[in-house]
């Protein structure tokens, strides 16, 4: 059997033991900064500490949690990913989009992931919420040691972005830019990145689209516009402000990923 095959059987048999039992889930949520609180909404709740489970790391950034939440949101078996993993923490990649692999077999057909990201389209603004429609992975970092063969990433969903776009007023749509960080970028920087057709840019997502999608889950990405990136608005970027603005929206996004939810 493969490493990746043992490893993913050995993280699976971790959560049984820690429950007794192996819960099966069909949403899969991935969530960014301030978001992990929409874990208190679900019902019928269970929780393992990453800690616990064979294989997962540890979050090291501010905001985010490490607990793989299950339970119910409406009449929908999910699990949430309560902090998520950056590969500016010096993560690798594999390690990443690892957690991926174990939500396959839990039985996840669909996945949500939502991050921060900084406005680049100069008709966005702070608190605006984006459909990832499409992404450009300028990190040139790609999770392909733990697939299998070349594939392209067929991951825009249309029926499931029109039906959650009738439900919820005001959904922006754009294209995310993937940097590796952990610095923010230069205003030329994001000059080039508004030149090569972002609409905004953040430093994850785009490592569990293409691992999602190798997986054959449906995948939907939501951007939090946190801030103007770089040079768009004369004054400088700071982490607390992209912890603010998420603060500020996080009733409005959890309205969003509920909605998200129930049309899967
Ligand atoms: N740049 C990169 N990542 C980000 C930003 C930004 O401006 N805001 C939130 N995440």
């Amino acid at each position: 059997m493969r490493k990746l095959e043992l490893k993913i059987n050995e993280s699976l048999k971790s959560i049984k033991d820690y429950f007794d039992f192996l819960p099966k889930v069909k949403i899969g949520l991935i969530l960014g900064s301030g978001l992990g609180e929409m874990a208190d909404e679900i019902g019928d709740i269970l929780s393992i500490p990453y800690e616990k489970i064979y294989g997962f790391l540890r979050p090291t950034v501010e905001g985010h949690k490490g607990n793989l939440v299950f339970g119910k949101l409406g009449n929908k078996s999910v699990c949430i990913m309560q902090g998520r993993f950056h590969y500016y923490e010096g993560n690798t990649i594999g390690d990443i989009v690892y957690p991926l692999f174990v939500m396959k077999r839990l039985g996840v057909s669909h996945l949500i992931i939502t991050n921060a990201a900084g406005g680049i389209n100069p008709s966005f603004k702070p608190g605006d919420l984006v459909i990832i429609e499409d992404y450009i992975n300028f990190a040139m970092k790609n999770p392909s040691t733990n697939l299998r063969g070349i594939k392209p990433v067929i991951f825009k969903d249309t029926n499931w972005i029109e039906s959650i776009s009738r439900k919820f007023e005001d959904l922006k749509r754009g294209v995310y830019i993937f940097v590796t960080g952990p610095s923010y970028e230069t205003p030329s920087e994001i000059k080039m990145f508004r030149k090569l057709g972002a609409d905004m840019v953040g430093m994850s997502t785009v490592p569990e689209i293409i691992t999602a999608s190798s997986l054959g889950i449906r995948v939907l990405g939501f951007s939090c516009i946190t801030n103007m990136a770089a040079g768009i608005l004369e004054k400088p970027l700071s982490h607390q402000e992209v912890i603010e603005v998420s603060k500020m929206v996080k009733d409005k996004f959890k309205k969003l990923i509920k909605i998200a939810v129930m049309e899967a």
